[in-house]
């Protein structure tokens, strides 16, 4: 756990013929055309991404794939979450056909969550689905959103109502990118690397402990380890769940409350998901020692190390912001996770130790909310 010396080997999502590779380092974008090559079925591809990219790193992928004689189309999107609509769907996918896109192509979605969400959605629909490849520029995306096949669009009822499974060929996860990414953002998707070391990874989490500061203040070698330790995670337990019919329910641990507190802030970037999860993980733990399935003091080392790297633990603070408790659980319950109305939450035995559980009545949790709203 402690040799952190990366030495370059991808991460493998194993999903049968549908497996593929994680590559995670410096320098990828810079190898992107010969790492993809092999997966273009003629030199030709359609890079979507967003704004932001386009004006710090477009050009150093479009340069390594003209190294190959790969002709490249790029589709630019409106940076942000409003880009998850069908109107820019729509667009993208006009534009790929514009491109000359055909059914045997495969297409780059080059950014965050945001531009791998849709841009392999439109993978997933256009010509009743085409490959793609996903070059991930947030930590969030490096270490969640890019991995795992899911994909979509938002709806005015709520995120990603409408999307499809749909598994990229490759994923290049470069970490130099990363230097370019708001300090906020960066902490955002530390709340999602926690995330691994708490469902079932305890040396992980203590390596944390100790290696926090390093992981989120430069790109080094301990950055790009812990971005490999979650791809692990995640490729393991996608692989045995790739639908989400168990296991994977897991990788919700923080996130059944942090939806309820996106909802009700909304999805302007006063709350960020990253900033939304870690409450809700923090809420997780409380709510796990509440019901004596484990000890405050795990609890309280979770929030102080989430507190630690900047990031915030309670919804005290946004009481203003935020309905009361009623208000709150019904949140809770428009979750997409929720079956014939009962919630199921990640609850947890210890740090390392997530469990799913249906057994927590509402009355329970009403009862949590309002002592966290005002404490
Ligand atoms: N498919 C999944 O499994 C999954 C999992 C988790 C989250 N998501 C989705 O991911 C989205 C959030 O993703 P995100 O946090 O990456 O947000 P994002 O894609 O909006 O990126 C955040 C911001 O950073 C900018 N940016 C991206 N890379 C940059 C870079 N290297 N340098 C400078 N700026 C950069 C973007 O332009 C944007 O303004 C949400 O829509 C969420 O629903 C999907
Ligand atoms: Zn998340």
């Amino acid at each position: 756990m402690t040799n952190i010396a990366s030495e370059y080997k991808p991460v493998r999502v194993d999903l049968g013929n549908r497996g593929y590779d994680i590559h995670i380092g410096p320098d990828l974008i810079e190898g992107a055309g010969g790492l993809i090559g092999p997966y273009l079925r003629r030199p030709k591809t359609a890079i979507v991404t967003d704004s932001n990219l386009a004006d710090h790193h477009l050009s150093r992928l479009t340069a390594s794939l003209a190294d190959r004689n790969i002709t490249v189309s790029a589709i630019i999107l409106p940076a942000g979450e409003a880009s998850k609509s069908f109107t820019e769907l729509g667009r993208v996918c006009e534009a790929l056909i514009d491109a000359g896109i055909e059914r045997r192509d495969t297409i780059i979605a080059f950014g965050g969550g945001v531009v791998g969400d849709l841009a392999g959605f439109a993978a997933a629909s256009i010509h009743r689905g085409i490959g793609f490849v996903q070059i991930p520029t947030t930590l969030l995306a490096q270490v969640d959103s890019s991995v795992g096949g899911k994909t979509g669009i938002n709806l005015s009822h709520g995120k990603n109502l409408v999307g499809a499974f749909h598994q990229p060929s490759l994923v290049l996860a470069d970490t130099g990118v990363l230097d370019s990414l708001p300090d906020r953002e960066i902490r955002a998707g530390y709340a999602e690397v926690v995330k691994y070391a708490l469902i079932d990874n305890r040396p992980f989490f203590d390596w944390l402990e100790t290696n926090a500061t390093a992981v989120l203040e430069r790109s080094g070698a301990e950055r790009a380890y812990a971005i490999r330790q979650s791809c692990l995670s995640k490729a393991a337990i996608v692989a045995a769940d790739e639908r989400e019919n168990g296991a994977r329910a897991l990788l919700n641990l923080g996130h059944t409350f942090g939806h309820a507190l996106e909802a009700a802030i909304g999805y302007t970037g006063e709350l960020l998901h990253g900033e939304a999860v870690s409450i809700g993980t923090a809420l997780a733990f409380d709510l796990s020692a509440r019901l004596g399935f484990t000890s405050q003091a795990q609890a309280d080392l979770v929030s102080a190390h989430l507190a630690r790297a900047g990031l915030p633990t309670g919804i005290s603070s946004l009481s203003n912001r935020l309905p009361n408790a009623n208000g709150l659980l019904r949140l809770m319950g428009k979750d997409k996770k929720v079956v014939g109305g009962t919630k199921t939450l990640v609850l947890v035995r210890g740090i390392g130790e997530a469990f799913l559980t249906c057994d927590v009545n509402d009355k329970v949790l009403l009862d949590f909310l309002a002592v966290k709203l005002n404490p």
